[in-house]
């Protein structure tokens, strides 16, 4: 927005469910932008139908926002779909800024980048919370391709507006209008005025050195075989416990598991306990129990634009022992008010 390729009012895509501050950004009045959501498809893997990327032709829409593996969904973006984009991009939509927050990228195997494909139109997102468990640190990196089509439409604004932009990095840059978006990405993180003090700071590069040339040993490969197993075996129990079936999807990171309360109910009693959930609880109430009787958390769907009785289960921190638990948990609280649904019969 700072550099005029976005304003108010105009029209984003949402790669939907999605990690909930990218649904709750955009509504803020600092930004105010229109969203169209994309939405992905439960009984496909959680693949972006091609109606639904087909949406992104439309050139009122300046900027498309994923998460890719997604979260709460935990899927990589097929490499046919990730095609289609870049196809829909080239073709169709050629100004779309694609942000795409890879944060899970590192747990599924052979993951392709939408940067990968369409890298002079893609600002991609990593942090090292996921995979090195450092959730709190806050370490991350922006990346962004050398010839890339931002710095190209900041070329071609209007001269009005280029005038602005000089005067806003004049302070900084002996060339304000050739200074690369990324540059006024930085600057523009500490006010511009502070561009001195933009960044991390020394501890933290330092770690994210010591993370980055870790995964570049060779020897380390363990550290993320062992990684991808552990959660793969974290979701075995946890199925095992809800006596659900578990299809392998190598598009999976396994990070997190949704699961839908209503289908559980229906299988496990019958399609009027079901009924009568829908209409008396919420799984926001169910979620909620389990928190106040059973002391377990877990995420209903509602809140990153997933399926209304669906709940996000994180399979990131806990003995995999601790999963058995869960399911048993998620269970009882469902017989809990199976019990109740019989006694107003
Ligand atoms: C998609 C996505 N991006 C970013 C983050 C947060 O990363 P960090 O811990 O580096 O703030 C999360 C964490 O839940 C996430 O799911």
């Amino acid at each position: 927005m700072e550099n005029k390729l976005i304003k108010k009012g105009d029209k984003i895509a949402i790669a939907s469910p999605i990690f909930s501050p990218y649904l709750e950004i955009p509504r803020l009045n600092d930004y105010d932008l229109v969203e169209v959501e994309i939405m992905a498809d439960p009984d496909d893997d959680w693949q972006y139908p091609d109606s639904e990327l087909e949406k992104l032709k439309d050139p009122s829409i300046k900027a498309f926002f994923v998460v890719n593996p997604g979260n709460p969904q935990a899927r990589a973006i097929s490499n046919a779909k990730i095609k289609l984009i870049a196809d829909i991009v080239k073709n169709d939509n050629p100004e779309l800024i694609i942000i795409t927050d890879d944060v899970y990228a590192t747990f599924v195997e052979n993951f392709r980048s939408i940067m990968a494909e369409i890298p002079s139109n893609t600002i991609c997102v990593y942090s090292f919370s996921k995979h090195m468990g450092c959730t709190g640190w806050r370490l991350g990196v922006v990346a962004i391709y050398e010839n890339n089509r931002i710095d190209e439409m900041i070329r071609n604004l209007p001269e009005s507006l280029k005038t602005d932009l000089i005067n806003r990095y004049e302070s900084i840059s002996l060339d304000p209008e050739n200074m690369k978006f990324i540059d006024r990405l930085v600057a523009d993180s500490r006010s511009v005025a502070l561009n001195h003090t933009a960044g991390l700071s020394l501890p933290q590069q330092t770690q994210m050195t010591l993370f980055s040339l870790f995964f570049m040993i060779e020897d380390n490969i363990n550290y993320i075989e062992g990684t991808k197993k552990a959660l793969n075996k974290r979701i075995h129990v946890l199925y095992k416990a809800l006596d659900l079936p578990l299809d392998y999807d190598r598009t999976a990171t396994n990070y997190y598991t949704i699961i839908d309360l209503l289908e559980i109910a229906e299988n496990r009693y019958d399609k009027s306990f079901a009924k009568w959930m829908e209409q008396n609880y919420n799984s926001v109430s169910f979620v909620f129990a389990l928190a106040d009787k059973e002391s377990v958390v877990i995420l209903p769907g509602s809140g990153f634009d997933a399926p209304g009785w669906s709940v996000r289960v994180s399979l990131a921190n806990l003995r995999y022992e601790a999963y058995e638990e869960i399911g048993k948990k998620m269970l009882e609280t469902l017989d809990a008010a199976y019990k109740d649904y019989e006694l107003n019969q």
